[in-house]
């Protein structure tokens, strides 16, 4: 049994991209790890959201990850900020973190580069606070994707170096795991190959889009004419419906299109409008779940209560036997 754990952006809803592509494994995962999924608060603080904005994001990303199957009786749901002990840690590794190391990171410089008039020292130490994370439960698997490889790569440095520095063995190096050819990856409605919030209006498909806002944007989803020979290979656009039917629909109904499509007869029209539905027939009981479960303030006080609770447990003695290993002692 390894110790697992993920960091969740606070902001922003899911959309079927991030459904099959991260939180369907995360919801395997969780009866076979120990495993500890946090809501990351802290590091929305980079872009200083307005207080009722910080906690309304916390609150949407806590019941949809809820909604979508995460167990806080089998994984430890938490909000990263009812962990103090986290920045604590973060102090303390800031300590052997290098500016020149934290500036050579790929998403600081990408950072910098986008968000110049706000370029604070939490963006810096993002990839320290981020070790901490992880460290603060001496977790040794991730389950992030590449764009986040880099960030791992400094949490091995930033351990080892805490190991070598108080010559210890006490963090573990920790990986990301990997998911492999279990991984679905979701293609956008606008012909690109991935589904994705920031790609723009109408690109994603979120849990919580109601029926008509799904039709509205399947309908309008990119697509042609149509094949004008049999048997053609599909433009990147026709691909994907072709692959959003293979996760959602039913295998007859993407053997129909795929018969349509090779005879020359497919209207695109028609696959859309199955298309739909299929997904509104998938999307309906989470959406339910979601608009539940926001409802029901007193629950979810009691799942971040619980979670909090369990997640201080290996948070206080990892802080604790820290604090010794550096030398801070009682007289
Ligand atoms: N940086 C991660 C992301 O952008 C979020 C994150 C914060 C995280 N802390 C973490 C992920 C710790 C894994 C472990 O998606």
């Amino acid at each position: 049994m390894e110790t697992v754990v993920s960091g969740i952006r606070s902001t922003g809803n899911l959309h079927l991209g991030n459904y099959f592509g991260a939180i369907q494994n995360f919801v395997k995962m969780q009866y076979e790890n120990n495993c500890y999924f946090f809501i990351a608060d802290y590091h929305s603080l980079t872009t200083h959201p307005t207080p009722a904005d910080l906690h309304s994001n916390v609150k949407q990303v806590l019941v949809e990850y809820l909604a979508a199957g995460i167990d806080p009786e089998a994984a430890t749901v938490y909000i990263q900020s009812d962990l103090p002990e986290v920045a604590e840690l973060y102090l303390l590794l800031n300590m052997n973190a290098y500016l020149g190391e934290l500036e050579r990171c790929t998403s600081f410089k990408e950072k910098i580069r986008k968000q110049t008039e706000n370029v604070n020292a939490g963006l810096l130490t993002y990839p320290t606070l981020m070790a901490a994370d992880i460290i603060i439960h001496r977790a040794t698997k991730v389950p992030v994707g590449k764009d986040q490889e880099q960030h791992l790569e400094m949490t091995r440095t930033f351990a080892n170096r805490f190991n070598r520095m108080y010559n210890v063995s006490y963090f573990p190096e920790p990986f990301a795991y990997n998911f492999g050819s279990e991984l679905i990856k979701i293609p956008g409605l606008d012909g690109s190959t991935k589904m994705g919030k920031s790609e723009g209006e109408g690109n994603a498909l979120f849990l919580a889009d109601a029926p008509e806002v799904i039709r509205k944007k399947v309908m309008r989803a990119v697509s042609d004419a149509g094949p004008t020979e049999p048997n053609q290979p599909k433009p990147q656009a026709i691909e994907n419906l072709f692959s959003l039917m293979k996760t959602l629909s039913k295998p007859e109904t993407l053997q129909f299109f795929e018969e349509k499509y090779n005879n020359c007869e497919i209207r695109y029209g028609d696959m859309k409008k199955q298309l739909a539905e299929d997904v509104i027939e998938f999307t309906t009981p989470l959406r339910e779940k979601i608009l539940d479960l926001a409802k029901n303030e007193e629950y979810l006080r009691k799942v971040a209560k619980n979670g909090a609770e369990k997640a201080k447990e290996s948070a206080v003695k990892t802080i604790k036997e820290v604090r010794e290993i550096i030398g801070f002692k009682p007289f």
